[in-house]
Order: C-alpha cells, then structure tokens, then sequence
C-alpha cells in the first residue's frame, strides 16, 4: 500500500478541553509523511493523543520521536547503556518515589524545555497507575481578562535542582557536585505552532515568581497550581500493556498517580526537544 492509500487515523476526543483517542494507526511500522502530519494535527489540537496496544521496540520508540524533532536526553536520567534519549519510567517494590508524581510540564527548568514526551507502558499493576493531563490552554482561557494581564507580564523562574537532588537522595545516588538546570520563562507562554496562550509554571519545577514579593509569588503560584488540578480541565488515562501517551508540554502537564504500590509498573519515554518559551 503506498502512502497514499493509507488510511487516515481515526481521532476520538475524550474531554472538552483536553485528549484524544488515535485508532487507525500500527506504530511498530514506518509512518508516512501523512501520518506524521495527522498525529501533529491532532496533537496540536488535543495537547495528549493515546494508542492502544502498540507492542514497540525502542528502535521504533526513537524512530517515531525523531519524527517530530530532535531528541533530548534527561539531564539527571540518561537513558540504558547505547540509549542516551531514552528515559526508563519504572516503580516496584523498592521505589521510594516514582517520577512524574507531581503536576508539571516536562523538564521544565531547561532553558529550551522540550516540546513533547512519547511514553510507552509495557508493565502495569493489576489496578491504578493511571496519568492525569490537565490542559494549560483551559486554565489560561479559566482567568478574567485583568488577571491574564497582569500574569503575561511576569515571569518565573523553574530549577530543577530541589527535585532532581531528592530524587536522587531516596535512590542512593551520590549527585555531590552536580549542576541542574535552571530557567526563567513567561508565566504565560505562546504556543509556537497553534499561537494560543497557556500557563507555563507548574508544581514540580517552578519555585517562584521573579520580581514580586514572595508573599505574592505563593499567592499567584497556589492559585494557578490548583487551576491544574481542577478535573474540568483534565482527562484520565488508564494504561494497558503497550499503551502510548504523546503528550505536548507545552500545552498541557501531567501527573503519575502512585496508588499501586509496591506493583510494577514500567516503560519508556522518549522526549523531543523543543524551543525557548515565549508570551
Ligand atoms: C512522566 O512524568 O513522564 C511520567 C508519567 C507517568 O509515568 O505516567
């Protein structure tokens, strides 16, 4: 069949704001130019696009990443020996803190922060492990004209020392001497393909808001950290063996629920670099 003749991929949306389910598409095979295209356009319009049931090799994890731009390797993760771009996401009995625990956008504290993260799940616990996507667009567009105002003249700064070092710390990793990234970026940022404003700090990597008294900083960072978390502005995934999420950072966050202690639940993330945020 040429690429022509492929059939389109089927896009179901699962919420108002946030997620769809792609069908129509077998991913351990090579895409054409006109899939790339149609996952691009349903994931600049969904911000998280899901698959079922895509058994991928980590060839094929890479290949389908670099369909979409360069590959970041994790500054305090760097993937399995010949694997640098991978980033292995595992929990078991032994796990004193999964990743990705907390709202946020991925790897936000670098200075160009990337721009979408593919994870696959090979392992699941017999119940939970699910990941929850909470769309920025939503919780911009949730905010009265003044206060979106106000937030698009400010900045923030992200560090991703406080969490990569505790990390480190309830793994036994001595990180003495390690340096971590560190950013400031808009408050509300631009999106650079769909030109629609979102809210960029998040829970996990944003300390504070640059030039404001900290009082005010706490104040402007619980209220749009709880914005997140609100569930109208989420969708729910729940995995199965070889499910994928390819969700865009800068458009939504997302956060592991650890409710299945001390099963296993275990896969790989492929993350794309992106470009340095913009109002
Ligand atoms: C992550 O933050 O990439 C981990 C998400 C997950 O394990 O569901």
């Amino acid at each position: 069949m040429s690429e022509t003749d492929q059939p389109s991929i089927a896009v179901q949306p699962l919420t108002r704001h946030i997620g769809a389910l792609i069908d129509g598409i077998d991913l351990t095979r090579p895409l054409g130019a006109t899939q790339v295209a149609e996952l691009r356009r349903a994931l600049l319009a969904h911000q998280v696009i899901f698959f079922r049931n895509q058994p991928i090799s980590l060839d094929q994890h890479l290949a389908l990443g670099r369909h979409f731009g360069s590959l970041h390797v994790h500054p305090n993760s760097p993937g399995p020996e010949g694997y640098p771009e991978i980033l292995q996401i595992h929990a078991d009995e032994n796990t004193r803190r999964i990743a990705g625990d907390r709202w946020h956008s991925d790897v936000s504290c670098d200075v160009e922060p990337p721009m979408g993260s593919i994870l696959h799940l090979h392992t699941l616990p017999s119940h939970g492990g699910d990941t929850l996507f909470s769309s920025a667009y939503a919780v911009y567009e949730s905010l009265s004209p003044g206060f979106r105002r106000y937030l698009e003249g400010l900045s923030a700064t992200h560090d991703g020392e406080p969490t990569y070092r505790q990390r480190n710390r309830l793994r036994g990793i001595d990180d003495t001497g390690r340096r971590f990234p560190k950013a400031s970026h808009p408050v509300v940022r631009t999106h650079p393909e769909t030109g629609r404003k979102g809210v960029f700090v998040n829970a996990n990597f944003t300390t504070h808001i640059d030039n404001v008294p900290a009082a005010e900083s706490e104040g402007i960072l619980r209220l749009l950290f709880e914005r997140f978390a609100a569930p109208e502005y989420q969708v729910r995934w729940r995995w199965e063996p070889h499910s994928i999420a390819f969700w865009d950072n800068r458009a939504c966050q997302h956060l592991a629920v650890w409710d299945y202690y001390p099963e296993v639940r275990s896969g790989y993330r492929v993350t794309i670099s992106g470009d340095k945020p913009y109002l």
